[in-house]
């Protein structure tokens, strides 16, 4: 066992890396991975974070000692936003509403969402001409809020969808600022950050109470989260207050989109790139689908179209990082750790290791089909979390994800717009700053958008 902490840059006093954190956090942790190897010890605003770089250390956090590590002092700034959702309450009371909200998202429930997801896609396709330039970005985070109101919480969000997704950036961007920066002092006022902040708070916070006050006065009935939250009673037949019910309903919608969205644009984004993918996946969705719209049961013949979900997912995770805090002492990758530690997992730098991934810059689908997938070393590839906490949206999110793929690229090839930069943001989800802007080139057989069968 070492006797000092694990090596790391010099710093600032007190503010620490902060600044250089901020500045660009994801080439902060791919040099702190370079400079430092396995384990290297950073600090912000005086509070200390060891970064960890191997599958070994993930799954130590994530999976075999779970519990030593929590959610909800780890995020103090996501709590702001979404309160005590799933993602940010811990132990008993996790398990508890994990529980309860599970059967929402068992595989036969989510399949019966994917009429709804087809018919939102359909709908936005409608609206798509041969030759328009859309912003690719802005579309999915549409599309997949619209999706996730109808499938989770039984409501049509079409028409609020751009508003909820400015009010989420817009919090999300105030979350993220540096705590000593000037614009995060708590002056509410319409032009300041925090002001901003409080607005975008509260616009949430009325459509997610307009969403359970709905189902309150309407129809009780439904499997959906919502029901499950709603019919919730614990040991004493105490039901979830509203407080509680309106955090999990944010935190879902929440987590339920912006990851799906920016998973389907970095996609785009890569294809754009890989005229030879973009070709072997057609033509996998030609053959198998002919002129028709996907369905479930299309997806385990489709193995290729599922590579370059997860191979993008490599490249560019939506979730880029987690951070926890230590209940108890530890020992990892040689040294001792006191309670009270933070630590950082990263899939961005696990991701794109040498020694684990052959040209990890690469976008290579192939990895992960059928019979190269077996050969990824464990927790190498970690784009859902893992252990207790692994995303409950996960087949969700993959069923979404590829059904909405297919659909487009049935009918489109969007390809980039020449001349736009696409530049990665590490917000608390990873997406390119200021949007795809793509140009919608007719694919070479496209097939008709037809009005489906109705929502629900
Ligand atoms: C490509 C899409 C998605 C990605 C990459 C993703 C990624 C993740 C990751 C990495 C975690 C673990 C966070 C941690 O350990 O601190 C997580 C948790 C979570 N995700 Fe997802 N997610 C996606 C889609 C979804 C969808 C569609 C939903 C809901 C419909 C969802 C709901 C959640 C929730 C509620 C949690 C917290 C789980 C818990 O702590 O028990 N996610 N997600």
């Amino acid at each position: 066992m070492h006797a000092q902490v694990p090596p790391g840059p010099r710093e600032w006093p007190f503010v620490g890396s902060l600044l250089a954190f901020n500045r660009d956090p994801l080439q902060f942790v791919d040099r702190l991975y370079r400079a430092y190897g396995e384990v290297a010890t950073i600090t912000m605003m005086g509070l200390r974070f060891f970064f960890f770089a191997h599958p070994r250390a993930v799954k130590y956090i994530l999976v075999d000692n779970a519990r030593n590590f929590t959610n909800r002092e780890a995020y103090p700034e996501l709590r702001m936003l979404i309160g005590d959702g799933l993602l940010t309450i811990d132990g008993a009371e996790h398990r508890q509403q994990r529980r309860i909200v599970q059967p929402a998202f068992h595989r036969t429930r989510i399949e019966r969402y994917a009429g709804t997801m087809l018919e939102y896609t359909r709908r936005m396709l409608e609206s798509w001409e041969p030759g328009a330039e859309v912003d690719v970005a802005d579309a999915m985070s549409r599309l997949t809020m619209a999706i996730a109101g109808a499938t989770l919480f039984g409501v049509d969000l079409v028409e609020e969808t751009a508003a909820i997704g400015r009010a989420f950036l817009q919090a999300a961007e105030y979350t993220d600022l540096p705590v000593i920066a000037l614009g995060h002092l708590p002056i509410n006022l319409p032009f300041t950050p925090y002001g901003k902040f409080v607005r975008a708070k509260q616009q949430l916070d009325e459509v997610v109470t307009r969403i359970i006050t709905g189902r309150r006065h309407g129809n009780q009935e439904g499997d959906d989260v919502l029901s499950m939250l709603l019919a919730a009673r614990d040991e004493n037949g105490v039901p979830l207050t509203d407080r509680q019910v309106r955090d999990h309903v944010l935190t879902f919608l929440a987590a339920g989109h912006a990851t799906t969205a920016n998973a389907l644009t970095w996609t785009f984004y890569l294809l754009a790139q890989h005229p030879r993918v973009m070709t072997k996946l057609t033509d996998e969705l030609t053959t198998v689908l002919g002129r028709r719209d996907p369905s479930v049961e299309d997806l385990p013949r489709l193995p290729y179209l599922e590579a370059v979900v997860k191979e993008s997912m490599r490249l560019y995770p939506p979730a880029w990082a987690q951070a926890r805090r230590a209940v108890a002492d530890f020992d990892l990758e040689g040294y001792h750790f006191p309670a009270g530690s933070y630590v950082i997992v990263s899939q961005w730098v696990t991701h794109r290791r040498r020694d684990l991934w052959q040209n990890p810059e690469q976008f290579l689908p192939e990895r992960f089909e059928p019979a190269a997938e077996s050969e990824i070393p464990p927790l190498a590839y970690f784009p859902f979390g893992a252990g207790p906490r692994t995303c409950i949206g996960m087949p969700f999110a993959m069923m979404e994800s590829r059904l909405v793929l297919a659909m487009i690229l049935q009918r489109f090839r969007p390809m980039l717009v020449p001349g736009f930069r696409v530049v990665p943001r590490a917000l608390i989800i990873l997406q390119p700053a200021n949007g795809l802007r793509v140009k919608l080139e007719q694919a070479e057989r496209p097939v008709q958008v037809t009005s489906g069968s109705s929502l629900g």
